[in-house]
């Protein structure tokens, strides 16, 4: 039941597409721009894909661009769905399946959050080495298809040591700063209580967000290889003095914009090329 949803949007897209990527990318509050930077596309708005739920947050425009990115086809979800805008699991989700079936391989997810590490800034990058799902769901529960995944995946390597390899390198050669981390996903739309902060760093945590988990937990247990990256748009609550807000996200995505366009340029580049060698 639930896999002839996925084909009947996937139809939907291929229908509209004549390429066929191999990399999925999911972009972040105020990191839709990135999208200036492709050639060749085809824009999708969501709401006209079949049982795709819609966007509703500032900053995320919702719809598919699926075109040339440094010259590797490339799908990108400009705009991503959150579990606070009511949206079940397995409707944030969803775009995940979409993109296994499409024959994505790779998927780059990226996001906005507060920075916890002490050696964290305002405006730093942040490369996601592992999670904690603090969201008290998770998008596998209930019946499981065997032909997706397995009924209890491993999560030893959601954020793919190979691909993060690949970032690391691609950082260093455009000599562009990039922290690392386990980012904590909280279920928002409230920013965290200082005590909670707090929480998440004795947990372990270094960054914390509302997104990313979900689609990460769905793309591992389907085989793809994520690469995460957070944009560390502020210092969590109780670490900065000043008051959260949604624009003081939307400011610093704005402020790191050429970095981060050039830096997922290059990683585009180099995992395309990757791809290419291994069919
Ligand atoms: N907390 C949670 N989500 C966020 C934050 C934060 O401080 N900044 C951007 N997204």
């Amino acid at each position: 039941m639930e896999s002839t949803l996925y084909k009947e949007a996937v139809q939907f897209i291929q229908e509209k597409i004549t390429i066929k990527p191999k990399i999925g990318l999911i972009l972040g509050s105020g990191l839709g721009v990135l999208t200036d930077e492709m050639t060749d596309c085809v824009t999708i708005p969501y709401e006209t894909v079949p049982h795709f739920p819609r966007a509703t947050v500032e900053g995320h425009a919702g719809e598919w661009v699926i075109g040339k990115l440094s010259g590797i086809d490339i799908a990108v979800m400009k705009g991503r769905f959150h579990f606070y805008e009511g949206h079940h699991q397995k409707q944030v989700t969803f775009p995940v399946r979409v993109m296994k079936y499409l024959g994505i391989r790779n998927l780059i997810v990226t996001n906005a959050a507060g920075g916890i590490h002490p050696n964290f800034s305002a405006g730093d990058f942040m490369l996601i080495t592992d999670h904690l799902n603090l969201m008290g769901t998770n998008p596998l529960i209930g019946p499981n298809d065997d032909r997706l995944g397995p009924r209890f995946p491993d999560m030893s390597e959601v954020y793919s040591l190979q691909l993060r390899m690949i970032a690391k390198r691609a950082a260093q050669d455009l000599q562009i700063p990039l922290q690392e981390g386990v980012y904590a996903a909280m279920v928002g739309p409230v920013y965290e209580t200082p005590a909670e902060v707090r929480m998440i760093a004795t947990l372990g945590g270094d960054a914390v967000g509302m997104s990313t988990v979900p689609e990460a937990i769905v793309a591992n247990h389907s085989g793809l290889s994520v690469l995460g990256l957070s944009v560390i748009s502020n210092l969590a609550a109780g670490i900065q003095k000043e008051k959260l807000s949604h624009q003081e996200v939307m400011e610093t995505a704005k402020q790191v914009r050429s970095n981060f366009i050039q830096l997922i340029k290059k990683i585009v580049f180099e995992i395309g090329e990757k791809t290419d060698e291994n069919g």
